[in-house]
């Protein structure tokens, strides 16, 4: 068990930590796809594939998790090593592929939770050795197993590090899994928000797909973005980024292709159209910039890594002295 995980299991210390990180305030309520979130900041994917710290990082003063990605049967992801830090650039690349110990693990884990405000998201992916043709069934499995453990869904296509995943983002095999996903949630007596995660290295043409098949599988809202392959302008060693090889880039780096695909997305849908923005959170200035460029909730990951658990407490109370200051 980790330190944080320990230490939250030690009587009512929780409630203290959270006074410690956690930044509360009644105007940082957000409400988005019919879903109360008690503030914007989110935990981007990829920090609890299984679902094994939700209550430690609530102690953060997240608004939101999202657990996973997480695929219909465990699998161990890539070889050793695959995640490596890039201090002068703030930033890591990764090349984890889906490491996670299945969908089933997941339910568990987040049906043994006390009920709480907390809302968290499901991010399901694929299977390394499911082909493309496939994928779809991958998809319905997680959705299905998930459905009444968590509050929304993310469909994740754009993980660089699962080989071939990345042109499921492309129109047919898009549609099929989103509608397939669409006629089983209407089959269902509740509803739970559907969103694509997309990759920041879509063309403008790319994307202009992308949104079509969004409007017309009516999905809820978009989490823009994942990591990038781009190596562009990093000030690590050129030697350093060879020997490091393949990986998604996150971190500061990706915060002006983050801020650029929201700008777009933002442009061309409608204003009920739910964004997360992330990318490059390293500050809460960073934070502002995404949702100046149109995002309604945040997500953050590498800048945990870099800056603390400071970070969230003190985004939310800028966002909080913003809001105050704006009504
Ligand atoms: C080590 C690591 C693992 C990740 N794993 C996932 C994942 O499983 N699924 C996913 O959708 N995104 C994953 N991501 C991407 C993040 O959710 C996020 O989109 C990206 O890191 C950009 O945000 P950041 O700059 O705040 O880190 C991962 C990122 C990192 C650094």
């Amino acid at each position: 068990m980790d330190q944080l995980s320990l230490l939250v299991k030690l009587p009512g210390m929780a409630g203290i930590l959270k006074q410690f990180w956690g930044f509360q305030d009644e105007i940082l309520t957000t409400k988005r796809m019919g879903l109360e979130f008690t503030n914007p900041v989110g935990l981007a994917a990829g920090f609890d594939k299984n679902g094994s710290y939700v209550p430690s990082m609530s102690t953060l003063g997240f608004g939101f998790i999202e657990a996973g990605t997480v695929t219909p049967r465990p699998q161990p992801g890539n070889d050793l090593p695959r995640l490596f830090r890039l201090p002068s650039d703030q930033a890591l690349i990764n090349r984890m592929g889906f490491n996670n110990r299945g969908v089933d693990i997941l339910v568990e884990h987040l049906s043994a939770l006390k009920p709480s405000p907390l809302v968290v998201g499901g991010n399901i992916g694929k299977n390394k050795i499911t082909p493309n043709a496939e994928a779809v069934n991958d998809y319905l499995t997680c959705f299905k197993k998930l459905y009444d453990h968590v509050d929304y869904f993310v469909v994740n296509v754009s993980s660089p590090n699962t080989p071939g995943l990345r042109s499921l983002q492309e129109k047919k095999p898009l549609s099929e899994i989103l509608s397939t996903l669409q006629t089983y949630k209407k089959s269902q007596s509740r509803s739970r928000p559907l969103l694509l995660k997309i990759s920041p290295d879509l063309s403008f043409s790319q994307l202009d797909d992308v949104l079509e098949v969004v409007s017309d599988q009516k999905l809820d809202g978009l989490i823009a973005t994942n990591t990038t392959l781009s190596r562009d302008d990093l000030k690590t060693d050129p030697q350093k980024l060879l020997r490091i090889g393949q990986g998604g880039l996150s971190g500061a780096p990706l915060h002006q292709l983050a801020c650029k695909s929201i700008a777009y997305v933002r442009k061309h849908s409608p204003k009920d159209f739910t964004i997360i923005g992330v990318g490059g959170v390293q500050h809460p200035d960073d934070a502002l910039r995404l949702m100046d460029q149109g995002a309604d909730l945040l997500q953050l990951y590498t800048g945990l890594i870099y800056q603390g658990p400071n970070l969230v407490g003190q985004i939310n109370r800028t966002i909080a002295e913003l809001r105050r200051r704006d009504s």
